[in-house]
């Protein structure tokens, strides 16, 4: 389950270990294949993620480099040049769409994006907890993934993402090593979250 290289979250108080250990790497080893037994599981943990009336709104198009290298390429080649320099090595591509009205009545789904994030999350922990890794972008060209995938206009395009097996330390690039080594961070608890009135910062601890 642990990361190849682990760079756990540091909290205030101990929380679940998947959460801990998630984080969006870059260095992928391109010559491990996702089973088609953990593709499926990191799916289902989507499928089976909350969303607001049931709606599910969230599409996940998978671009596996090894059963459909076509697909792959066309998804790589919708990708901000920043991100194809290391996207590369990733054995799959992804891409999170989310349909933007509700079924019943056919009235926008003022949530479907928030769902889609949702759907996204529950991927990124299965992932994990699996002992993959999977990264996030919002670096792409949407008409062009709309486009070549032939995606409809009610659905938003929302994030791509890569998934595979980490590449252990020893052997990521010198170019790669500072960025896959420096700590994670994030703005302290009482920034995000108020205790009862807007603005007044909650004081975490045990
Ligand atoms: C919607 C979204 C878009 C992102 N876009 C990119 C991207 O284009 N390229 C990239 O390298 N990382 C991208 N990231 C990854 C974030 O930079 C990363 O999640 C953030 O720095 C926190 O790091 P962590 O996931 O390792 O905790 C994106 C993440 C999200 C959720």
């Amino acid at each position: 389950m642990s990361a190849a290289i682990p760079k756990p979250a540091h909290t205030s108080v101990p929380i679940n270990a998947h959460a801990t250990a998630r984080w969006s790497g870059r260095a992928y080893d391109a010559d491990r294949h996702v089973s088609l037994e953990d593709l499926t599981g990191v799916l289902e943990a989507a499928r089976w993620a909350p969303s607001c009336m049931n709606e599910q709104p969230w599409r996940i198009i998978i671009c596996d480099r090894h059963t459909n290298p076509e697909a792959w390429e066309t998804a790589f080649d919708a990708l901000a040049p920043a991100n194809q320099t290391w996207c590369d090595f990733a054995p799959i591509l992804g891409v999170i769409c989310s349909y933007t009205r509700i079924d019943k009545d056919d009235t926008t789904n003022r949530w479907h994006s928030y769902d889609a994030g949702q759907a996204a999350l529950s991927l990124a922990l299965e992932a994990t907890a699996r002992g993959l890794m999977l990264h996030q972008m919002g670096g792409f060209e949407t008409d062009d993934i709309r486009a070549s995938f032939g995606i409809p206009d009610r659905y938003t395009i929302m994030t791509m993402f890569t998934l595979g097996y980490q590449l252990p330390l020893e052997k990521v690039a010198e170019s790669m090593k500072i960025r896959e080594l420096t700590p994670r961070t994030r703005k302290p608890l009482g920034q995000i979250v108020f205790a009862g009135k807007w603005g007044e910062g909650f004081v975490g601890g045990r």
